[in-house]
């Protein structure tokens, strides 16, 4: 194994000075993730500002076998950009390239580099009556590098797909350091293969992803948001039909609240759901820029209710109301770290088996540790739901996470929805692929990474 004076040294003689960081405490916040859960040690940090420098610090490390870790805003959920603990690799963090380089509003697009973060592209989008489409609770720190390389989904997978579905281009560092500049802007590319996709969703395990050309759409005009609760998650599911069915296209969000996902929010934020308790909440928006759609959304309410489909519900009626109700859903995620020790659970399902997983899962989870506390909520328009855990002790997480993980096989569902595996679903993966996939997949990292150098231990086995 090379030693850290020698890889500190090698890659000095590449990069720019102040580009490196070896001292522990500046290299901290780029070891722990930042819900704590995830620790790893390196032998330096790296921060290029050039797709020419990325290229040269992969050319270093390939010479030395040195394994590299992309970095992008740390708001991952799965250990996808945390190190392990050897101390031998090398962190590159991508948050110097941060800069947008085009954005054409005709041609819906907008071309940034791997560290501009989410919210500063969604607001030049914005400024130019445009809207990228990708909305996280982790918007203001995550990173396009970083959404490209999760394929991130949430809020609005159900109307404008996942981040996959708004990559036109890319621009990748292999492991040896070659550069491939797939900057194309075009809608339509049917020249050859799409190697795009090997980039997106694996965590920079087959290539490192320094800028993308994204899509954007038109900026709705009018948006509608309304809570309400549901008795059953059945209910919550007719409700969704009935909505495609009235509000059709415009359906931008379809969120599924638990009570208790709501308490903690109330606990820990002080934020309170302006309607009665229920079991169920939905949080659900509509978007268009034509007229009419706050009565078309009024209308559905009625029905929902004539139903008896909803048993309370408010519609918001300002921007500060709409923000307020979405602020609740926003506040899950930090309000169940602050509660304790969380399992996350990233699952999707087919939509019609959501209501009996839901059900099984709380009476297997009752029967291996009545303590757990389940948190469960999530994107019921695109089958997404984040089956959380919260535990006071640890011993049972292992059989909890299979036993979750089971459920969700046997209904043809995938135990990675939005999160990607990273480092904590990988063995799971392994456990429940079946070996034919598990060989392709293996077979596209030993080509692209022949010396396993490219975030090891995530998202891909590593070379056997
Ligand atoms: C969310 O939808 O808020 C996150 O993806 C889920 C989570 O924190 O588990
Ligand atoms: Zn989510």
């Amino acid at each position: 194994m090379t030693g850290r004076d020698q890889i500190i040294a090698a890659l000095s003689g590449v990069v720019t000075p102040g580009c490196i960081l070896t001292d522990s405490g500046d290299m901290q916040r780029y070891l722990t993730d930042w819900r704590r859960q995830f620790h790893g040690k390196a032998a330096c940090v790296v921060r290029p500002s050039s797709t020419g420098e990325v290229a040269d610090i992969l050319r270093c490390c390939a010479e030395m076998n040195v394994a590299v870790v992309p970095h992008g805003g740390n708001t991952g959920l799965a250990g996808g950009a945390i190190p392990d603990d050897s101390a031998g690799q090398v962190v590159i963090s991508l948050e110097r390239m941060n800069r947008i380089r085009a954005l054409d509003a005709t041609a819906l697009l907008i071309e940034a580099e791997a560290g501009v973060i989410l919210q500063t592209a969604q607001e030049a989008a914005r400024a130019a009556g445009r809207k990228l489409p990708v909305s996280i609770a982790s918007e203001g720190s995550a990173t396009i590098g970083g959404i490209v390389a999760t394929n991130a989904g949430g809020l609005n997978v159900l109307r404008y797909g996942m981040t996959r579905d708004l990559v036109l281009g890319l621009e990748v560092v292999l492991a040896d350091g070659t550069i491939v500049n797939g900057m194309r802007k075009l809608r339509k590319n049917n020249a050859g293969q799409d190697w795009k996709q090997l980039f997106i969703g694996t965590e920079g395990s087959l290539g490192l992803v320094t800028a993308a050309v994204l899509r954007l759409v038109p900026k709705p005009r009018h948006r509608a948001v309304a809570m309400v609760s549901v008795e059953s998650v059945d209910q919550a599911v007719s409700l969704l039909d009935m909505a495609l069915t009235s509000v059709g296209e415009t359906l931008t969000a379809f969120e599924l609240l638990s009570a208790s996902a709501l308490a903690h929010v109330k606990r820990h934020f002080g934020k309170e759901a302006p309607i009665r308790q229920g079991n169920w909440f939905l949080l659900i928006e509509a978007a268009s820029s034509l007229s009419g759609l706050d009565r078309a959304f009024e209308d559905l309410m009625t029905t929902a209710f004539e139903q008896a489909l909803a048993t309370d519900g408010v519609v918001a009626a300002s921007e500060a109301q709409a923000n307020a109700l979405w602020a609740l859903r926003e506040h899950i995620t930090e309000a169940e770290s602050r509660a304790g020790y969380s399992m996350k659970h990233d699952v999707s399902l087919p939509l019609r088996s959501i209501a009996s997983f839901i059900e099984e899962f709380g009476m297997a989870l009752d029967a291996i540790d009545p303590h757990a506390a389940p948190n469960v909520f999530g994107h019921l328009g695109d089958g997404n739901l984040h089956v959380n855990v919260i535990l006071s002790d640890t011993a049972k997480a292992q059989v909890i996470m299979q036993t979750v993980h089971d459920l969700v096989a046997t209904r043809g569902g995938s135990i990675s929805a939005e999160h990607g595996l990273g480092q904590y679903r990988l063995d799971e993966w392994m456990r429940l692929t079946p070996r034919a996939e598990r060989e392709l997949v293996g077979l596209l990292k030993r080509t692209l990474d022949p010396r396993a150098i490219l975030n090891p231990g995530k998202a891909v086995p590593g070379n056997e």
